[in-house]
């Protein structure tokens, strides 16, 4: 079966990431026998400035048709006056909802040849891997009732609502057992239940899907303890599900443990296997237009989408040999060099990537 995949590079150093991720592709699909075909389109500043919106219907039409998204990076400081409907960041989070991608996964992975880009200890970081997995579309960032209010005194009252119904907790913490299964067979579920009812719903939820997967150790954490634990010891954690509040802070500090923002990937999923594939990082515009960005966090991206939306897994793992290659041959784009040492550019770093492809074919 053919699957499509579209294309959205976006801002700043997002095109010239996104190319060396579409060699990638190209070379498994050529050469590898990947059953796929690639669409581009424009998305968010890029696409604001062609037809004045930063997710054009065309794209989004796009979007809906394809198995995967595969997206560089959005925004900006050109486009920072404008309206927040029309930022590039309204394309992104646009693309999310309207294609429900509610399930977010962050690996966090340290790679040995980059520990010392970590801040933390070798001992405590070495051998890293952890999957994060987040909620994308409920909780505090779309609960109503929402807004500032002025109060009959006067003065102003903010108001934001943190809500989730149990088949919005259900399904993402079935995604991260499944993960669970792939990996340790261990999550970890983070809320605030000692204070906070919607979380006791989470504990509640996670707890009951929990006994569909008996093979999966499930344990509880409140969400500080949580964010302690991840810098005390974080190798106890094989996968995290937790809210999308919860998740997007607890997400950033896990991939800041390695110290490499230029590694890490993220895949945002449907209920159907359809997915959009990014790296965390965003479009960089202090060095975009050089030839300097490390491209492997889209590259792994890319493994993601393998593994997620393309039903290639064996491709998947390859991938990641490849990129695993590649450090160990020395290569290191600037962001992961270390001081004074031999750097490469964005396209060396994404041929490499292809040869050692072709290597351990
Ligand atoms: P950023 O992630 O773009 O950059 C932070 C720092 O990391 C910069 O020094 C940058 O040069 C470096 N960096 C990032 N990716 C790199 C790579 N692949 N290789 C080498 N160095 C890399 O975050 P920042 O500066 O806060 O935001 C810049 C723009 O990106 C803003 O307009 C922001 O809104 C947008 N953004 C977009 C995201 C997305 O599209 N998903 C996510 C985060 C920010
Ligand atoms: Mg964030």
């Amino acid at each position: 079966m053919s699957h499509s995949v579209l294309i959205l590079p976006g801002d700043g150093i997002g095109p010239e990431i996104v190319a060396e991720a579409v060699k990638v592709l190209i070379t498994l699909r050529d050469e590898f026998a990947l059953n796929i075909t690639l669409e581009h389109a424009l998305v968010g500043g890029a696409a604001y400035e062609a037809s004045g919106h930063p997710l054009p219907p065309a794209t989004l039409d796009l979007a809906r048709a394809a198995d995967a998204v595969l997206l560089g990076a959005v925004g900006g400081p050109q486009w920072e006056a404008l309206p927040i409907a029309l930022r590039p960041e309204k394309g992104l989070l646009g693309l999310r909802g309207e294609l429900g991608l509610f399930a977010n996964l962050r690996p966090a992975i340290l790679y040995p040849q980059l520990a010392a880009a970590s801040t933390l200890k070798p001992e405590i970081v070495a051998g890293l891997d952890i999957l994060i997995v987040r909620e994308l579309t409920g909780d505090i960032y779309f609960g109503q009732p929402r807004g500032i209010e002025t109060l009959p005194s006067g003065e102003k009252r903010g108001l934001n609502s943190m809500v989730y119904t149990e088949s919005e907790i259900e399904r993402i913490c079935h995604v991260a057992f499944a993960a669970a299964r792939q990996r340790q067979h261990r999550v970890c579920s983070v809320d605030k239940a000692n204070v906070l009812e919607c979380t006791e719903l989470w504990r509640e939820v996670a707890t009951r899907v929990g006994r569909d997967y008996p093979d999966v150790q499930l344990n509880h954490l409140y969400v500080d303890n949580a964010a302690m634990q991840l810098v005390r010891a974080p190798k106890q954690f094989d996968v995290i599900v937790t809210g999308n509040l919860f998740g997007d802070i607890l997400s950033d500090a896990a991939a800041m443990l390695t110290g490499s923002i230029g590694m890490l990937p993220s895949a945002s999923l449907d209920a159907n296997h359809k997915g959009m594939y990014e790296p965390i990082h965003g479009s960089a515009p202090d060095i975009a237009g050089r030839g300097v960005a490390n491209p492997l966090a889209t590259i792994l991206s890319v493994a993601m989408m393998l593994r997620y939306s393309l039903a290639a897994p064996a491709l998947a793992d390859l991938v990641e040999k490849a990129v695993v290659r590649v450090l160990d041959r020395g290569l290191r784009t600037a962001d992961i060099a270390a001081a004074g040492t031999e750097t490469v550019g964005t396209a060396q770093m994404g041929d490499a990537v292809i040869t050692a492809l072709r290597e351990l074919n």
